[in-house]
């Protein structure tokens, strides 16, 4: 008998969702004779049962279309708002399972969306996970799909935003998503010659920053691009924000998790604005002048590059097949170029951060880039 495919997406939307969603449909179709329903709005809308067929038709002239057909939330099972109250809703999910007579359930997200899709696997679905986010934090796989284009759209407002730094003499600072992984500020950084980058793998001394820029000013230079992070942070803020992770981690009780969690909460509101005092700071220091430039969701919009439309093509036909195979409870990792499934447990809550010795760092020391240190 043939197969029946439940597929959602869930956490942030990122290029390259749809082009996903085509590779795995249309080869669990075309191949193996496979039924494949969306549902839409992520575990939400499995909750609620909102599905629709994705036959042919629907498959078609969406490779190149930014954005997820399925519509995506941020919801959990296990923690769900239904009418202002936070529910557990696994359950109602494990029924629609059945009652659709899936045989497979197919989650396209990034970490958070790892944890959640393990969780189903404990209650005994047949779950296969495909990585995506722009900030390509998901552990084991070498990248995830949403990454390269979000990393052109960043280079290239590096390079614009080069005209008026130098036009006007000018710092700018230009924040850079990426939640608390620097690759993509990083990685923009690099390609589009920024003079400091600031990720939160290095938290950095904003007088070593303000000193490298007064350093370019000596030899002439009189604009600075400094990339940054959005999760970057001054080394004080940093061994704040780790102490209050260390006790959400391990703590004495469930009165001291509790509070670590208000208290995280407390400290990422505080810090949202980061940018605008850091570039306030460099004013002061450099006694240049200093604007921000914040790139926000533009990261995440728009058609998919076609490394992204071929990393999502390979992975999403490999998933179909390993649905096939019946093998289930796996993410779908790049590894060295290939599509090689890993179990669940090893990926949940595996951050994929910028190890210290990772050549990118070493390739901007090298051509003088300041990394905040
Ligand atoms: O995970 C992708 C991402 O764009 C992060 O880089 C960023 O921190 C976050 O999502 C923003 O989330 P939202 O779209 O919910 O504001």
């Amino acid at each position: 008998m043939s197969k029946h495919i439940g597929i959602l997406t869930a956490g942030g939307d990122s290029p390259g969702l749809n082009a996903t969603i085509r590779g795995v449909g249309k080869c669990a179709q075309g191949q193996y004779g496979m039924q494949i329903t969306g549902f839409k709005d992520g575990f939400k809308g499995l909750t609620e049962n909102r599905s629709f067929r994705l036959d042919g038709d629907v498959l078609s002239g969406i490779l190149t279309v930014g954005g997820t057909i399925l519509g995506t939330s941020r919801d959990k099972p296990h923690r769900m708002n239904i009418g202002g109250k936070v529910r557990d809703m696994t359950d109602v999910i494990v029924e629609n399972y059945h009652a659709n007579h899936l045989d497979a359930l197919v989650c396209l997200g990034g970490g958070g969306t790892q944890k959640n899709a393990l969780k189903l696997m404990e209650k005994g679905l047949n779950i296969i996970t495909l990585p995506k986010t722009i900030d390509n934090d998901v552990g084991i796989t070498d990248t995830t799909f949403g990454f390269d284009t979000a990393l052109g759209i960043a280079t290239d407002a590096i390079d614009r935003l080069h005209s008026t730094a130098h036009s006007h003499h000018r710092i700018i600072v230009v924040e850079i998503m990426g939640h608390r992984a620097g690759w993509l500020a990083l990685g923009a950084g690099i390609a589009g010659g920024a003079d400091v980058i600031l990720t939160p793998e290095i938290p950095y001394n904003i007088n070593q920053v303000a000193e490298a820029i007064t350093q370019r000013l000596r030899k002439g230079k009189s604009f600075s691009i400094v990339a940054v992070a959005e999760g970057a942070l001054p080394i004080e803020d940093a061994a704040k924000l780790k102490a209050l992770e260390k006790k959400k981690l391990n703590p004495k009780d469930k009165q001291e998790k509790k509070q670590a969690k208000i208290d995280i909460a407390a400290f990422e509101k505080e810090h949202a604005e980061h940018t605008f005092t850091l570039s306030r700071q460099l004013e002061e220091l450099t006694g240049l002048e200093s604007r921000v430039t914040i790139l926000g969701h533009l990261q995440r919009g728009g058609t998919p590059s076609a490394a992204d439309r071929i990393l999502a093509t390979h992975l999403g036909t490999a998933c179909a097949t390993l649905v096939q195979q019946c093998q289930f409870g796996v993410m779908v990792a790049s590894i060295n170029g290939k599509a090689e499934p890993v179990p669940l447990e090893k990926v949940a809550g595996n951050k994929k951060l910028v190890p210290k010795d990772h050549p990118w760092l070493i390739t901007a020391r090298q051509v003088d880039t300041n990394l905040g240190n």
